[in-house]
């Protein structure tokens, strides 16, 4: 079976690391920077491992300069995950890219992205949210004007607060003064862990963040008590297959243990994180799924039951989309 007209829910999506290489590079060109280093000659995203992965999507990020560009990316990302099937999407917004973290400026950037994702909901179907999140490399002295952003611009679009990036920078708890204020001024909470991490992570993110939602998580599964608070706790794990086997945070499709935390009782769901550096697509994924553990339609519905179950948007925008 085809899984591309299969409507499907998508939690764990960068705005930045879902940008068509083609339009980065055009970007580029217009704004006369040369950003040939960071692509292959076939045109795809060119990086050796995660480290010089986050150094590449960083770069591509230099020529997104303007709310212009941000609602061009926005239209573009959208088209894409349109074509795929998603009809419900969140992805993850980085003030730190769009305006450094000025909270006047991060609005004019929230506003050019709101636009662009109305005006792809009235062309695809497809609903957007977004969640600000800060970059853990960049120090949580950066998360506090960030977590302030996210604060200051609360509202039916924008729901919810996370972190991405470098995992084993710090700890959890160095963090926690952000992911408190963004909790205190209503905003839901998601952390990137485990993903690189290992159990301890994920559990001190829990204890110290209270976040409901995991990025990755998929090394909980190295802790199976880990694994049955996350069960009982109703802590979903935004999980990226194609993304874990592309960058080796797994050996291989056959080893990735989504298959083993769910069957253990946890609440996963399936994203594709940066689908054009990963080479992959949400039919993509679930045709290595379908493929590799003999998932079909009962499953990809299970997938899209969590995935609204655990989405940030209010309750009458799920109702429209169940
Ligand atoms: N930023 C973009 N993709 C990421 C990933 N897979 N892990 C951490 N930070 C990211
Ligand atoms: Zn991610």
């Amino acid at each position: 079976m085809s899984w591309r007209d299969y409507p499907k829910v998508e939690l764990h999506l960068h705005h930045e690391g879902a940008a068509p290489p083609d339009f980065i590079r055009r970007l580029a060109q217009e704004k006369s920077v040369d950003l040939s280093r960071i692509f292959n000659e076939d045109g795809s995203y060119a990086y050796r491992d995660f480290a010089h992965f986050l150094t590449v999507y960083e770069a591509a990020c230099t020529v997104l300069q303007s709310p212009e560009d941000y609602r061009r990316l926005t239209l573009a990302v959208l088209e894409q995950s349109a074509e795929a099937g998603v009809v419900y999407s969140e992805t993850f917004l980085s003030p730190d890219f769009c305006g450094g973290g000025d909270v006047g400026a991060w609005r004019e950037y929230l506003a050019a992205i709101e636009e662009a994702a109305a005006e792809a909901e009235r062309a695809h179907g497809i609903t957007l949210r977004g969640i600000v999140t800060c970059i853990r490399h960049f120090g949580p002295e950066r998360a506090r004007p960030i977590a302030i952003c996210a604060a200051e611009t609360r509202g039916p679009f924008l729901t919810g607060f996370g972190m991405a990036g470098a995992e084993m920078v710090g700890r959890p708890g160095d963090y926690a003064w952000a992911f408190d204020a963004a909790r205190e001024a209503g905003l839901r909470l998601t952390c990137h862990a485990g993903e690189w991490g290992g159990p301890d992570m994920v559990a001190d993110t829990l204890d110290a963040l209270k976040v409901e939602r995991i990025g990755h998580g998929i090394n909980a599964i190295d802790d199976l008590a880990l694994v049955d608070r996350l069960a009982e706790d109703g802590v979903t794990l935004e999980v990226c297959p194609g993304s874990n086997v592309f960058l080796q945070a797994v050996d291989s499709w056959q080893a990735h243990p989504i298959q083993r935390l769910r069957e253990r009782g946890a609440k996963v769901t399936v994203s594709t994180d940066d689908p054009p550096f990963f080479k992959t697509d949400m039919v993509s994924e679930f045709d290595n799924l379908e493929r590799t553990f003999g998932w079909g339609e009962e499953d990809f519905a299970e997938m899209g039951r969590n995935g609204l179950d655990a989405a940030f948007c209010d309750a009458d925008t799920k109702a429209r989309i169940a």
